[in-house]
């Protein structure tokens, strides 16, 4: 790939997004498109991953936020679902030596009571594993559902309150912030969502409240570190008012 591809990205230039997420969509409609199976589209799905995270290395970007699987996700076939539950469990046995290698921190955020035993493992392994790791945050959403989210934080702010621990007036946005998931966590600059869809699919809801939106319609299997850059340059590009500008 050409230098070009980078020019218009300025590393370390405050216009950099800090945090990116990506909606990655579209692993069953390139697999129709390729006459495979689904599960082959998944596959290369999750070695589309890669690129996304060398993109946000090479551009700068300190936290890029991945939805892998939603809570909705649990309602496809069993057999789709078995199949990306394997998938998962590959790829955190297979990417952490290379997380620690590149220093990608890792961290999962959704429901981990809903997912299996062994994977919950392979998870607090990976994190623990990688905690030291500063160069970039990746945070994989997994069995998440941001509505499901913010109800978990009204019922553990509800919790605090009806104790006496603290008191209605208390609340407000940074304590509902640190009730959800991504408790320490920017919110995202950009979203990204691949496949044509333009929706969030029940994605970050609260944290997306000033994100630019980029929808693009590249299949996430095809996705490269170019598309990542070229969804860099077009948020460069943005003017974002925070509703503080006329
Ligand atoms: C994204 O691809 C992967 C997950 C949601 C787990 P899809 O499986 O949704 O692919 P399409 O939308 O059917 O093409
Ligand atoms: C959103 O994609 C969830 C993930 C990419 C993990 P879906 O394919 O599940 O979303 P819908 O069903 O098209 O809204
Ligand atoms: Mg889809």
């Amino acid at each position: 790939m050409g230098a070009e591809a980078f020019a218009t990205v300025e590393s370390g230039s405050s216009k950099v997004p800090d945090h990116v997420a990506i909606i990655m969509d579209g692993n069953g409609r390139w697999a129709a498109a390729n006459g495979v199976s689904r599960s082959k589209g998944h596959r290369k799905g999750a070695d589309a991953v890669r690129e996304a995270v060398e993109g946000a290395i090479s551009c700068g970007v300190r936290y890029l936020t991945l939805y892998a699987f939603s809570s909705e996700n649990w309602n496809r076939p069993p057999e789709e679902v078995t199949d990306l539950m394997g998938l998962l469990r590959m790829y955190l046995k297979k990417e952490v030596r290379t997380f620690a290698k590149e220093g990608v921190r890792l961290r999962v955020i959704g429901r981990r009571d809903t997912l299996a035993p062994d994977i919950r493992g392979l998870i607090e392994d990976a994190e623990s594993k990688t905690r030291h790791n500063s160069r970039i945050n990746l945070v994989i959403a997994l069995s998440y559902g941001s509505r499901e989210e913010i109800v978990m934080a009204a019922r553990s702010i509800a919790e605090a309150v009806a104790s006496g621990a603290e008191t209605a007036d208390q609340i407000d946005e940074s304590r509902i912030g640190r009730a959800l998931y991504t408790e320490g966590l920017p919110d995202p600059d950009l979203i990204i969502r691949t496949s044509g869809e333009q929706r969030l699919s029940n994605f970050l809801l609260w944290q997306a409240a000033y994100a630019e939106f980029l929808f693009s319609p590249v299949l996430w299997p095809d996705f490269t570190r170019e598309t990542f850059t070229r969804a860099v340059a077009e948020f460069q590009s943005r003017d974002r008012r925070f509703g503080a500008r006329p």
